[in-house]
């Protein structure tokens, strides 16, 4: 039996329905930018979030972006990142001429050490954005706690985390601004590039919604330099649609990784995902590590078995990043992460059978 690492089959038959209905409906109500299934959903949103606002944007990128925009992060000023993040944190930093500073993770959840937070902040440092990567939720406490006493921002990059809490508190609900992405592939996905801005400051959505929308409130009336990423009515229906059954499929996503936990306990050179206390862990991906990661993506692509790395190369060490001047060996977590990790099929709707076939699998290999 084959394994894809990602089938939409099973979400897309329990919503198939919902969906087209919801895409008729735009299609028939002859508004197709910045109408009312994006104000539904933003409502929808901020209320999953617990957040008062919920501001729609064209995908996640844009919307770390026009987050450190609306808080008016620019040249000269510092914003700490994790060093093992997807590039995507970094770039919305370099869009507004300020320098992504890196932290290294805790080596077992992959999530921002805040016990090396403090150490990185300089007298430029004016955000901290901490990533929820693979869907734990990262250390809000002491992350808010040390922004607070520095008195800097906190943009949370909440992309992969849609869903995830930490003591109590929903991801995308702590800091100023938070970011989230809905590409196809994350726990709540559209069908194109889709993303979104939470927060609790009216203010501050104000300003990126007049951001989104051409630096406009009033048509025809631009205030500040702005840019045109808007929500698609069209995603924003099939996002409404999808919205109900996120936290069912989450349940499914823990109950797969929950069996993998099981099944793949105990074996030699093979480390599974770890949750802090206090976070939860949604499992947009599930990775593990091995020394032996290129040689068991090999036998299991010719098992049949679907994989990807999540990532190859930290952002410090991408080319893009060269101007900056890192080398190999300057965060070396992230960098001992990228040689070792492996994200193993997940998806909701997957069977016990599937996480069966996959771990049979990876056992035969790394106990050879
Ligand atoms: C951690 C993280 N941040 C930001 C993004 C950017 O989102 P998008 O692809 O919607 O621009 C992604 C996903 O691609 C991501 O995984």
């Amino acid at each position: 039996m084959k394994v894809p690492f990602l089938s939409f089959t099973p979400q897309n038959q329990a919503v198939r329905t919902q969906v087209l209905d919801a895409m008729s409906q735009v299609f028939d109500s002859q508004w197709y930018v910045l109408g009312e299934a994006v104000k539904q959903f933003e409502a929808e949103y901020a209320r999953f979030s617990t957040t008062t606002e919920c501001i729609g944007v064209a995908n996640g990128l844009d919307a770390l972006h026009l987050a450190l925009k609306a808080l008016e992060v620019k040249e000269g000023d510092e914003v700490i990142v994790p060093s093992n993040t997807y590039i995507a944190t970094w770039l919305a930093i370099s869009f507004v001429g300020a320098t992504p500073i890196p932290v290294e993770p805790n080596p077992t959840t992959y999530n921002l050490d805040p016990a090396l937070l403090e150490a990185a902040i300089t007298p430029r440092t004016r955000a901290i954005m901490p990533v929820h990567l693979y869907g734990q939720a990262c250390e809000m406490g002491a992350i808010m706690e040390i922004a607070q006493r520095h008195n800097l921002y906190v943009i949370e990059d909440n992309a992969q985390s849609q869903g995830a809490a930490y003591a109590g508190g929903i991801t995308g609900s702590f800091g100023h601004l938070n970011a989230t992405s809905f590409y196809p592939g994350k726990n709540l996905g559209a069908l194109g590039d889709a993303g979104a801005v939470t927060t609790n400051d009216a203010e501050l959505a104000k300003k990126v919604r007049t951001l989104r929308n051409y630096g406009s409130q009033q048509k025809y009336y631009n205030e500040v330099i702005g840019h045109n990423s808007r929500l698609d009515e069209l995603q924003a229906a099939v996002l409404s649609a999808k919205l109900p059954k996120l936290m069912e499929w989450t349940g499914q996503r823990q109950e797969v990784a929950a069996l993998y936990n099981e099944q793949l306990a105990g074996i030699p050179d093979l480390h599974l995902p770890a949750v802090a206390p206090g976070a939860t862990h949604v499992y947009h991906l599930y990775v593990v590590r091995t020394s032996q990661r290129d040689e068991l993506q090999k036998y299991l692509t010719e098992q049949g078995i679907g994989t990807l790395i999540h990532y190859p190369i930290p952002p410090h060490l991408q080319e893009a990043y060269r101007f900056m001047n890192f080398k190999a060996g300057d965060f070396p977590i992230a960098e001992e992460l990228a040689t070792t990790c492996l994200s193993l099929p997940m998806w909701p709707g997957m069977t016990p059978e599937h996480v069966t076939q996959v771990s049979s699998h990876i056992r035969t290999f790394l106990r050879r």
